[in-house]
């Protein structure tokens, strides 16, 4: 199939790319490079052989958008491209609403337009709110904590009434619980814009020296050792849940949580770091982090029954993997 992914070159896209183009498929990417790099698309030519055709444009422009829809027979759209930052969307909502919500009507409106039939979504566990894990597709969404999150939970909506509106027109919902890891070849991964938000990027940025300690936010949750417990998938076995999703794709909607079904806190996730790579990582328990909830992690089942998907990889993977592709890049 001809799969057009909007966000390509970033972290969990470029990553997926490299799944498309081993199970033989041509890929199209639009990325604006807001929070990408261009150089991963050499790394991509560097780890596949191919050079898939990119359009720097930014996917809320209709106008530029179409011309990929009338030049190319685009079999299925793969849709990453999004502001992603929790804390940010809560400073700048307006942004995140807009950008992330048109860009998702925009794609919707040019794949009905122009009969393309398949359509995944990166979605979030973040839109089931606070609820007690295992967190499973069939509960009832509740309000989320963030901007970030209620623009997963509007495009899943979105998208779940453009499928109802027209038969063409098919939709997978992925909810990702915490994607980490790189490419074993160290050339793509994780390369946050700035100070990191998340866990793992913020450990190797420790690690390497570049940022003084860790601060762990909270030891007094209801947890094994009192800090967060979160579902850590590697980002190589969530790139192939989306091959997955949109080869079984026929019609309706159909909802997953990419997740490995396993919670793993936060100091086992830093101890395993340090482990497994023999480095350091100092760090400092903090106060908690607004917004944080005790314990996330996935029932995973569905997927493995319905897409013949399960995570293959574990934390020790994780944490090499991410540590091998900060040494040799950041
Ligand atoms: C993980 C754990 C923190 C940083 C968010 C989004 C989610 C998805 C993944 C986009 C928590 C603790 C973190 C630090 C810490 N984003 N932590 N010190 O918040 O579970 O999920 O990122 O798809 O939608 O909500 O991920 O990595 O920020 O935090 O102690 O410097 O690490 O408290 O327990 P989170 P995270």
């Amino acid at each position: 199939m001809k799969i057009l992914v909007t966000g390509g070159l970033g972290f969990i896209g470029s990553h997926t790319v490299i799944e498309l183009l081993k199970n033989h498929h041509e890929v199209i990417i639009a990325d604006n490079l807001v929070n990408s790099k261009i150089e991963v698309l050499d790394k991509l030519a560097a780890i596949t052989g191919v050079r898939p055709d990119f359009y720097q444009i930014d996917v809320t422009d209709e106008a530029k958008l179409e011309p990929i829809f009338q030049n190319h027979p685009i079999d299925g759209v793969i849709h990453f491209a999004g502001l992603k930052a929790v804390g940010e969307s809560v400073s700048k909502p307006i942004e995140y609403y807009y950008n992330n919500l048109v860009s998702t009507m925009v794609l919707s409106k040019l794949c009905v337009k122009y009969g393309v039939q398949k359509f995944v979504f990166s979605s979030s566990a973040t839109v089931y709110g606070d609820q007690p894990s295992p967190l499973k597709e069939e509960m009832e969404l509740k309000k989320t904590t963030n901007p970030y999150g209620e623009t997963k939970a509007m495009s899943e909506r979105i998208l779940t009434d453009t499928v109802k509106a027209n038969d063409g027109f098919a939709v997978v919902l992925l909810r990702y619980f915490n994607p980490v890891g790189a490419h074993e070849s160290g050339l793509i991964g994780e390369d946050p814009n700035g100070i990191p938000n998340n866990l793992m990027p913020f450990v190797t940025k420790v690690a390497k020296g570049q940022l003084k300690k860790l601060s762990v936010f909270g030891n007094d949750y209801d947890t094994v050792d009192g800090t967060g417990v979160r579902d850590y998938i590697h980002v190589v076995d969530l790139a192939k849940a989306h091959v997955k999703a949109i080869e079984n794709l026929t019609k309706g909607t159909r909802v997953y949580n990419i997740g490995t079904g396993n919670g793993t806190s936060v100091l086992e996730l830093v101890n395993a770091f340090m482990k497994v790579n023999g480095v350091d990582v100092p760090y400092e328990i903090v106060g908690r982090r607004p917004g944080d909830i005790a314990t996330c992690f996935a029932d995973a089942a569905k997927a493995e029954t319905e897409l013949g998907w399960k995570a293959e990889l574990g934390i020790e993977d994780m944490v090499r993997d991410a540590w091998r592709f900060e040494q040799q890049n950041c």
